[in-house]
């Protein structure tokens, strides 16, 4: 492949996280529309018009600059772009170059996710990441992307927490197709490290000089007498494995929320300490942790695409991001090239099998109006990013 110039942002990105199906609403062309609608599911809600994002995206942007942020990740629905296998739609392809565009015009570098959870259903039912064809469908996808939008994308995501897809969906059982099987979940894994390199791959080939990266999720790892060897293996399936992976990219997504304790029985869930809505346990340093394991397995600068707090008491919000903030300005202090911090979310959204109840916003949302309500946190922030990282310190 021709050699490629990658042109970075010049300064730090500040920014907010979101993706298409949790704020956009009626992504009814997916697995996880049918998902939550399935008799019995274990959904708890319909995530129905969400945020109304796909009307309301200029607001959100406005609120971006209010803050004084200068960048928003964002994501593409496949299912509204490809809705049947090898028909891609023109108003699909428009609606997202607008919202670039709306990006352009106020100054906010647009970070462009492709795969964020949710799969077409012609894909889903065709064995979504079981079937090899994926792979294939995912760098056609990317190539339309690339050709299409490629000139407006600011730093380009492939899949989201490939790995959160594969455990949550393959081998816990609680997202869909709610499989628990543990060869599979392996299996998945390897299948989305192919995808991934096809659509990377792919939007190289295409027009535009924006960086391309994988947000791996990841998590601080604690193990508990006799937990040790077991704690190795899942982390190599769930993290070390897709670092290894990814050397070829131009810069490493880390996503991080906690940290999780592992025991000789696994997962610790009955754990002391402060929890979070999610039942997480409270744990800012896992910014600080996770970026440092992965500048051990690349020299690649690092982005933080994803971090926040499941909570209804923004002033643990606040203690949390301040935290955090704290341990990544003693990540850049120590010289690891770190370009980016994307708070999740903008938005208070839809939290997945969880529904609306997690609220992750710095942004409150009404949900009959769609009125959108800056929290404190949201002002907080604003003036972290201004004082960063001399405040921090
Ligand atoms: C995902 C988001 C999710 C967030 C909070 C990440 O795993 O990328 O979609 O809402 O965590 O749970």
């Amino acid at each position: 492949m021709a050699q490629r110039t990658v042109h970075f942002p010049t300064t730090f990105s500040w920014g907010t996280s979101t993706s298409a199906y949790q704020i956009e609403g009626g992504g009814t062309n997916t697995d996880w529309w049918r998902f939550e609608r399935a008799p019995n599911t274990i959904a708890v809600d319909e995530c129905g018009d969400a945020c109304d994002s796909w009307n309301r995206y200029e607001e959100d942007l406005d609120l971006l600059i209010e803050f004084g942020l200068d960048s928003f990740r964002l994501s593409i629905e496949w299912a509204r772009i490809e809705p049947v296998h090898g028909e891609f739609s023109s108003d699909a392809i428009n609606h997202y170059r607008d919202v670039l565009i709306a990006c352009k015009l106020r100054s906010i570098l647009p970070v462009v996710t492709l795969h964020h959870f949710t799969l077409p259903l012609w894909v889903a039912d065709a064995g979504g990441f079981e079937n090899p064809d994926i792979v294939g469908w995912l760098a056609d996808y990317a190539r339309v992307i690339g050709h299409e939008l490629g000139e407006h994308i600011g730093i380009a995501c492939t899949i989201n927490e490939p790995n959160i897809v594969a455990v949550m969906g393959y081998l816990i059982g609680a997202f869909p197709p709610q499989v628990q099987d543990h060869e599979r979940f392996v299996a998945v894994n390897t299948m989305m490290r192919r995808a991934h390199v096809a659509m990377r791959d792919a939007l190289r080939e295409s027009s535009g000089s924006y960086p391309i990266g994988l947000p791996l999720s990841m998590q601080e790892y604690e193990a508990l007498p006799g937990g040790e060897e077991r704690m190795h293996s899942m982390r190599e399936e769930m993290e070390d494995k897709y670092l290894v992976a990814l050397e070829d990219d131009d810069y490493v997504g880390v996503q991080c929320y906690t940290k999780i304790q592992i025991g000789p029985d696994g997962v610790v869930l009955d754990f002391p300490g402060e929890r979070t809505e999610m039942g997480y346990l409270y744990w800012p340093q896992c910014v600080e942790s996770t970026v440092r394991r992965a500048a051990e397995f690349t020299t690649l600068p690092i982005i933080v695409t994803e971090n926040g707090i499941g909570t209804n008491d923004d002033e643990q919000r606040v203690r949390y991001l301040d935290e955090a903030l704290r341990g990544l300005a003693r990540t850049i202090d120590d010289g690891i090239d770190v370009r980016g911090y994307f708070q999740w979310s903008l938005l208070d959204n839809f939290e997945w099998t969880l529904g609306y109840a997690p609220k992750f916003g710095i942004v409150s949302v009404d949900r009959s109006t769609f009125e959108r309500t800056p929290k404190p946190s949201a002002q907080w922030y604003a003036q972290a990013v201004a004082n960063f990282p001399d405040g921090f310190r």
